[in-house]
């Protein structure tokens, strides 16, 4: 199946099971803002939580925070939003629809790759095991062909970002003849900046109202609390802040999804190090961030790094981690070395000295700063999109299924009476009272057992247990497995250490 198809059933499998819908759906959407369901907001307070305690648990020089999405308007112009968080927009004069003009080439550059992965694909399927696909890149014409182009067009496209010279993005545009996909023409306005951050306004309009923005990142709560949670706290460097929070950018090309929203979640670590440690305190978080993602089992196959070559003016290293999205290779989480220009310009506009006594050097500086950004909803898509599959079993159906990391899985256990008499409910009852107080479990007594199980599998559950009349004489229950679709005789008495170990987050902690 086509990967565009695998991923309208992702879409809409987060629909059907109460994960993610649409916005004020009655009204028929909000363009890119969604609201999680009953199962999503579990796995999603399970990813945060999960991000939250490697972060302060495993650290003990990593505290948290939680500020204020209204900030002083100041923040805003110190971090250099105001002037310069902006996207380069593009019109098509025929469809009247509006884009991204770095999106647009950055999709014909993902057009070229295409074309290069769809050679290699043929040529492994003719050469079979004797495929050596690195003889293959280097040698066969198509392909070079194909790196060539895309090659020449990247580094004139991050030249362009570089400089953001407009009139050279609109320019590569027409030389690549990239046409709107709606109307299918090449007539296409200038190319102009449009700032993405949303105002409001503080105070009413009579009391002389103040224009506040709604934070497009969660970082900057962070920078102004920089003084205060080192002093009450009394942080030595190097020390960490992390925080969890909500951020609002106003994206002109919302697509896939819940992967560009305008509301979204972060969890963001902003780490205070000494002057000159920096990049080595950037290699160290990108590795510990890498391993944070792989305990989640998904494949190492499934992750690489991004390395920037265009760095922001106040970066001197910054790393993505992608993942491997039914849509391609995207952006999960960035990793940026972003050395003490925030917390200078903070100083700078507040005309407060942020400045970092080290007892060792008996020296004042402003610390450097790695940061760890990562997008909680982004972070939610490729869980999902890692975990769903529809498996064809042996007797010829097939079952949808969510293979979810247990320790992120909204339920943990299904507790289910075979029928509903003869005792049985209220002894899935007496089990559930004592175990809900350990991990998320549901209960389930409607249909045949068969539809049940199907129904937990398609939320992600990893186990269920069937109470049967045995269960009356034996104190057992049926466990069933959702991966192996395996079921053995437990006693009820061992339920509780047989599951809670698998399934809570501290199992994931560990292999960290
Ligand atoms: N403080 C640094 C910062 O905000 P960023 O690369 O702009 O850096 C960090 O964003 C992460 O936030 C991204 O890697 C992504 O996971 C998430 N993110 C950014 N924009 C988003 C959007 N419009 N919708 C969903 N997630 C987004």
């Amino acid at each position: 199946m086509a990967q565009e198809d695998v991923f309208k059933k992702i879409v809409s499998h987060c629909k059907e099971y109460g994960f993610v819908f649409p916005s004020s759906d009655i009204y028929d959407g909000l363009g890119a803002v969604y609201d999680y369901g009953q199962n999503g907001v579990e796995l999603k307070n399970n990813i945060k939580q999960y991000w939250w305690q490697a972060m302060v648990l495993l650290h003990d020089n990593i505290v948290g925070i939680d500020a204020a999405i209204f900030m002083h308007p100041t923040v805003w112009k110190a971090s250099g939003h105001v002037d310069a968080f902006n996207d380069p927009l593009i019109d098509n004069r025929d469809s009247k629809k509006r884009y991204r003009a770095d999106v647009l080439i950055e999709d014909q550059i993902g057009k070229y790759e295409e074309k290069i992965e769809k050679e290699i694909a043929k040529a492994r399927k003719r050469f079979g095991e004797a495929f050596d696909e690195a003889q293959f890149r280097a040698t066969n014409g198509r392909v070079l062909e194909q790196q060539a182009k895309r090659d020449a067009l990247h580094e004139r496209y991050a030249q362009a970002m570089n400089d953001m010279n407009l009139e050279e993005l609109k320019q590569i545009i027409l030389d690549e003849e990239i046409v709107c996909p709606i109307s299918g023409t090449r007539n296409w306005t200038d190319v102009r900046q449009f700032n993405l951050m949303f105002k409001t306004e503080v105070g009413s309009t009579a009391d002389g109202a103040s224009t506040i923005y709604l934070r497009p990142e969660t970082a900057q709560g962070i920078f102004v609390n920089y003084l205060n949670v080192q002093k009450t706290g009394r942080m030595r460097l190097p020390f960490g802040i992390a925080q969890i929070g909500k951020a609002f950018r106003n994206e002109i090309v919302a697509r896939q999804f819940i992967f560009r929203m305008r509301e979204f979640e972060q969890m963001e670590m902003q780490f205070f190090v000494k002057p000159g440690t920096e990049l080595d305190w950037f290699k160290k978080w990108k590795q510990t961030r890498l391993n944070w993602h792989l305990a989640l089992g998904f494949g190492n196959d499934n992750y690489r790094f991004h390395d920037h070559e265009k760095l922001a003016h106040y970066a001197n290293a910054a790393s993505d981690i992608e993942f491997h999205m039914p849509f391609g290779f995207k952006e999960v989480e960035g990793i940026h070395s972003r050395t003490n220009f925030d917390l200078s310009q903070h100083a700078k506009y507040s005309g407060k000295k942020i400045e970092y006594f080290d007892p060792e050097s008996n020296e004042s500086y402003t610390p450097y700063v790695i940061e760890t950004s990562i997008g909680v909803d982004r972070m939610f898509l490729s869980v999902m999109c890692h975990s769903f599959e529809e498996e064809k079993l042996e007797n010829g159906e097939t079952r949808t299924v969510l293979h979810l990391p247990a320790a992120l899985a909204p339920t943990k256990l299904a507790i289910m009476p075979l029928v509903k008499k003869d005792g049985l409910p209220e002894k899935a009852r007496e089990i559930m009272d004592s175990l809900k107080f350990h991990f998320k479990c549901a209960y389930d007594e409607k249909d045949s057992i068969g539809k049940r199980y199907r129904r937990q599998d398609a939320v992600g559950t990893p186990y269920c247990i069937t109470i049967d009349h045995d269960t009356l004489n034996d104190n057992c229950v049926t466990l069933r497995d959702r991966d192996t679709m395996k079921q053995e005789r437990v006693s009820i008495d061992s339920l509780r250490a047989l599951i809670e170990d698998k399934v809570s987050i501290t199992s994931l902690l560990k292999k960290n």
